[in-house]
């Protein structure tokens, strides 16, 4: 069965814990990340990028995750990433996937909550949840984002806001970005404890890939329990791939299905490091709200 977003991200803000989020690409990724999950009994969300829904098709994710997480104990939903497009949204919510991301960071502020409200009443009327985002997560990820900071509001406003429009989950500015980091970057934990004391509402952390430890660590503490994970899946898919290619010229064997599980080896233990840093490593069995 799809879990509820929000029933394992509050489970995880109830425990201290963050659930990772990961983007995948194709069935391989989906299912190396089912395994991990389940041998390290960790709830898990499957992502997908409005470019991979697009490419893939919105019912053939669904039905490879539905055929990926049955017959396992696997506590995994299923959400659609950054998706500013509202006909792209309607398609999901119709498709009833756990969750979606309505990315109205493009919108000036009362565009963006009047349009996040519709996309709310829509989708809570089917049991769809949804994350908010109203001002922007720098980067540009699979073709949605900016690279300058569009729109930044004050706490108590993103609040405000994603109470007005009764969304689920916060994604707000905590100084960190989409892909590869080329200096570090100035994280912003103390603004993850402000929206905390002003909202029960979980807070989700975007641009994970190139965070440290102890960065990681830090925003946990802080009352962050959702984190993406996108660039450090693509980067580890396309360089086991990579390898893989390499050993199979060098012995003139070309068996595709070798190299997907050399491909879906590499992302299971990526997914097993995550489970291990964050915390969520043997909470699905509990994973019911305190
Ligand atoms: P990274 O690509 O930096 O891991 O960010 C992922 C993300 O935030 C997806 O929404």
């Amino acid at each position: 069965m799809r879990a509820s977003t929000l029933e394992l991200v509050r489970n995880a803000q109830d425990h201290g814990y963050a659930v990772p989020a990961f983007n995948i690409v194709d069935e391989v990724s989906l299912r190396a990340l089912i395994e991990a999950a389940e041998a390290a009994d960790s709830p898990v969300i499957i992502q997908v990028s409005l470019k991979t829904a697009r490419s893939i098709g919105v019912d053939l994710v669904g039905a490879m995750f539905d055929s990926a997480i049955r017959g396992t104990s696997v506590k995994a939903a299923l959400h659609l990433d950054h998706c500013p497009d509202l006909a792209w949204i309607t398609k999901v919510i119709d498709a009833r996937w756990s969750s979606v991301l309505f990315d109205a960071s493009d919108r000036d502020f009362d565009r963006a909550v009047a349009e996040t409200a519709q996309v709310v009443r829509a989708a809570h009327a089917v049991g769809v949840e949804v994350e908010t985002e109203i001002e922007n997560i720098v980067g540009v990820e699979d073709g949605v984002g900016s690279d300058v900071l569009v729109h930044s509001y004050s706490p108590e406003s993103l609040v405000q806001a994603a109470e007005d429009c009764g969304a689920d989950l916060l994604a707000p500015q905590l100084g960190t970005a989409h892909g590869e980091y080329s200096g570090r970057p100035s994280l912003l934990p103390g603004r993850v404890r402000e929206i905390r004391a002003l909202t029960d509402k979980p807070v989700v952390l975007h641009g994970g890939t190139g965070l440290t430890q102890a960065e990681f660590r830090l925003l946990i503490a802080a009352g962050v329990s959702k984190i993406n994970i996108s660039t450090d899946l693509k980067r580890t898919y396309m360089r086991a791939a990579h390898k893989f290619l390499i050993d199979a010229a060098e012995r003139d064997e070309w068996d595709p299905p070798s190299m997907f599980r050399s491909v879906s080896g590499a992302v299971r233990a990526m997914a097993t490091h995550y489970f291990d840093l964050f915390g969520s490593a043997g909470q699905a069995s509990g994973s019911t709200r305190a």
